[in-house]
């Protein structure tokens, strides 16, 4: 047989091949699947999304940007409308003045784009322990959906905690749809320990039915994230490999350069409560990735059997052991150009929060065992830490 002239690019032909043919094979069931539950929780036409907060932190560096990501692709339905509601008073120029400060629009076609936006979004304002703001919601609404015969709904909560009960229970009263889909959408934390987790969703069970509430991390729609999965499960040579007999350790890493900036008190109050509960801030996001990354392959991607998978493997691991923790808190940078965190006005003079935390943990299956998974947390973190 006569030598291949190009030994590695026929090689590399037959793995792109195998690969595609291995690709197509794994993936096709699961887009197919992906395709029906996309039909399934999709938006429909005549939605309004009412974001509850909307003068906060969240709603401007977050959600406002990316409604208007979607709506620029054309992902958002027809006759889609935006309704801001928190108690802050501010006329509508205000508020589209909030809606546009974290939207960078780079050309004219994005700011023509930007202004088509606005056009979609209102607010009202209210309080949320009473039903008088409610009521002017529901009015809102009415007026915005009049004509329609379906009226679909969708609350999002970028609300802190302390409010999210009240809020849940007043907006069952006064706003759910009385023809339509209704969907309540609370951004983690969903509750700061397991009691207050169990508190919340004792508190809206009885309103919302389970299919209803989207309980998100909207850090796991980061690319990255969701990539993970693609790259776990539709790939053969991946998913052959991913185990303790290839894989020595695995470092998941999660740093901000930045500080608390102005915003201290929240952080001081949850950040130690989440420490204590070994769920910190930002390490509830690594144990959600540290899942995804060493789940099996669940029955199919429904929300069910991913979250079945993902219990599986959390229940795999053991509680960690302190001489496998450390924490820390930031201090002034080493140029003095940033403040450390308890000069933070905002930050208890005394605070001993942890602002960095590391820890190891193993993972106490077949698949995984021996393997140390070293998890990093922190705010105001340089690039060495
Ligand atoms: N900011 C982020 O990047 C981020 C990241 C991950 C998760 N989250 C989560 O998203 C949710 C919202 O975060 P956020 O940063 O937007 O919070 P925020 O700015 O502190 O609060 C959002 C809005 O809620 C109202 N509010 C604030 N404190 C309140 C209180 N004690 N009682 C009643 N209402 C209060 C304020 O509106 P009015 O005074 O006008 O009513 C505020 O504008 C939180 O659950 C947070 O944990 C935020």
């Amino acid at each position: 047989m006569r030598a291949s002239p190009h030994p590695v690019s026929r090689k590399s032909l037959w793995l792109s091949q195998a690969m595609r043919a291995s690709y197509q094979e794994e993936i096709s069931p699961l887009r197919r699947r992906a395709d029906h539950l996309r039909s399934e929780i999709e938006l429909k036409d005549n939605t309004v999304i009412v974001v509850l907060g909307a003068s906060g932190d969240l709603a401007k560096k977050k959600t406002f940007p990316a409604l208007f990501g979607l709506f620029r692709n054309k992902f958002l339905p027809n006759g889609l409308q935006i309704v801001g509601y928190a108690r802050t008073k501010m006329d509508h120029e205000e508020f589209i003045k909030r809606v546009k400060s974290n939207i960078k629009t780079p050309s004219k076609d994005m700011e023509e784009e930007l202004e088509k936006f606005t056009k979609v979004c209102s607010y009202v304002s209210g309080q949320y322990d009473k039903d008088d703001g409610f009521k002017e919601l529901e009015k809102h609404l009415e007026e915005l959906e009049k004509g329609q015969d379906k009226t679909n709904r969708v609350f999002y909560m970028a609300l802190p905690p302390s409010v999210f009960i009240p809020v849940s229970e007043h907006v069952k009263k006064n706003n759910y749809p009385k023809n339509g889909i209704a969907r309540i959408i609370v951004e983690k934390p969903f509750g700061k320990d397991l009691e207050s987790s169990r508190e919340l969703q004792a508190a809206m069970s009885p309103n919302w039915k389970e299919e209803e509430i989207f309980r998100i991390d909207h850090y796991l729609g980061k690319e990255m994230v969701k990539n993970l999965l693609v790259l776990r499960f539709a790939n053969s040579f991946m998913h052959a490999n991913w185990s303790k007999h290839y894989i020595d350790n695995v470092q998941i890493t999660f740093k901000e350069p930045f500080g608390t900036e102005g915003r201290g008190g929240y952080f001081d109050e949850f950040g130690i409560r989440y420490f204590r509960a070994l769920t910190a801030l930002t390490l509830a996001d690594l144990l959600q990735i540290l899942t995804l990354l060493t789940m099996d392959r669940p029955l199919s991607f429904s929300a069910e059997d991913i979250r079945d998978e993902k219990v599986r493997v959390l229940k795999a691991i053991p509680p960690i052991k302190p001489e496998n923790v450390i924490i820390g808190q930031y201090g002034k940078s080493l140029d003095g150009s940033k403040p450390g965190y308890k000069e933070d006005d905002t930050v208890p003079k005394d605070s001993r929060c942890p602002t960095f935390a590391s820890m190891v943990l193993f993972c106490n299956n077949e698949r995984w065992e021996g393997v140390p998974f070293i998890m990093k947390a922190g705010k105001g973190a340089s690039s060495g830490c």
